[in-house]
């Protein structure tokens, strides 16, 4: 089994921290996104994985090799010169799929339990070109929503819908056969747009519902909904893997090399990186500390991603969504209430609306 995972996207949605590393790299819930996706596909059984890039591919290359040898996956880059977006990338590595009986292909910005066997089962039943997974939101009129009959074929997709047709929205995860590639130009091209509507009008495309939790982390406030999700589905399958003691409060992921300071009350809902620091007092409350930051002694963090090597002060309250950059220094006793501020800066005044510091 092959499957092509695309991350060639910019994630302008998860800036400051897709500034400093492409959004598949970046960790979340202590693994990179794309981890997540290529342990899923090797336990299913695939063999070659392609990646779909258009920029920073060496460090992709550079960070993912050790992964591949370790499960001993192929990897193979194919590289984009211009972006292609969500369905050129197949066409041009159509010289690695075309000889694959059936290929998975996948967002990888998108988290749940990855129904991969389940896929090619449901996909072989039907037997037509092409299998949508599907999950259901609270919320269709914010999405393209996925109209099909009874056996799951679809027919038809209704963009933001005003009045109530689906709560079944896209789940960015598809299987094909090979008789797709046809259809695809080696050109800037909507998968979504472009491809799915002609497929499910020839009766090509199917639908599979999506069983248990599912977001697309790839903006801030998803990204800590999906981080909730995920450590509440940990705490089912694998409570183990969990961090427990006096100072932990609900479902709380602490990396083994951080360290951690008296009288603190960590969680629930909270994940903190490698080499992370945190002081005496400190309480934080739905968050993710990533590798290498400070959180100085009785600081409140609350809904918040703080980013790599960052720095902030003792006495400090942070909410409201705030997301720090890179190497972010906040002196003590600052209040920050919401807002993403660029890596590299310092902070010495506090910021009370929600905003973007440059
Ligand atoms: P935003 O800039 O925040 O919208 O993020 P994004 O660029 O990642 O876009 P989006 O989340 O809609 O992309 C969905 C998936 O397609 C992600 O896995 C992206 O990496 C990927 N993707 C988007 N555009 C391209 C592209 O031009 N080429 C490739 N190879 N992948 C793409």
């Amino acid at each position: 089994m092959k499957a092509l995972i695309l991350v060639g996207g910019y994630g302008t949605r998860l800036r400051p921290l897709t500034l400093s590393r492409p959004k598949p790299l970046v960790e979340f819930c202590n693994k990179p996104m794309l981890y997540h996706q290529i342990q899923a596909l090797h336990e299913a059984g695939v063999t070659h994985i392609i990646l779909a890039v258009s920029y920073r591919a060496e460090m992709m290359e550079k960070e993912l090799s050790e992964l591949g040898n370790k499960l001993g996956i192929q990897i193979t880059y194919s590289l984009e010169e211009e972006p292609l977006g969500t369905g050129g990338p197949i066409a041009l590595a159509s010289q690695y799929l075309g000889d694959a009986d059936l290929f998975f292909v996948l967002n990888s910005d998108v988290i749940c339990d990855f129904p991969f066997k389940d896929m090619i089962q449901f996909h072989k039943n039907h037997g037509k070109e092409g299998t949508i997974v599907v999950t259901t939101v609270a919320e269709p009129s914010k999405y393209g929503v996925v109209i099909y009959d009874e056996v799951g074929r679809i027919g038809s997709f209704v963009e933001k819908p005003q009045e109530y047709v689906s709560n079944k929205i896209n789940a960015g995860m598809y299987i094909f056969s090979p008789g797709i590639l046809k259809r695809i130009q080696l050109q800037p091209t909507s998968i979504e747009k472009d491809v799915f509507p002609n497929m499910a009008q020839e009766g090509q495309l199917y639908a599979m519902e999506l069983k248990g939790y599912w977001m697309d982390i790839g903006q801030p406030k998803d990204f800590l909904t999906g981080m909730c999700l995920y450590l509440n589905s940990l705490s089912q399958k694998d409570k183990g893997s969990l961090t427990s003691g006096s100072q932990f409060v609900g479902n709380v992921l602490v990396h083994e090399t951080a360290k951690i300071g008296q009288n603190c009350r960590i969680g629930p809902n909270v994940v903190i990186g490698p080499k992370v620091t945190i002081e005496d007092g400190v309480r934080i409350h739905r968050s993710t500390i990533l590798g290498g930051s400070k959180i100085k002694a009785y600081s409140m963090l609350n809904d918040c991603i703080i980013g790599w090597n960052c720095d902030i002060g003792r006495w400090v309250r942070m909410e409201n969504v705030c997301v720090l950059g890179e190497d972010v220094n906040v002196k003590d006793e600052l209040y920050l209430n919401g807002g993403f501020v660029l890596p590299h800066k310092e902070i010495k005044t506090s910021v009370t609306e929600p905003q973007i510091i440059m």
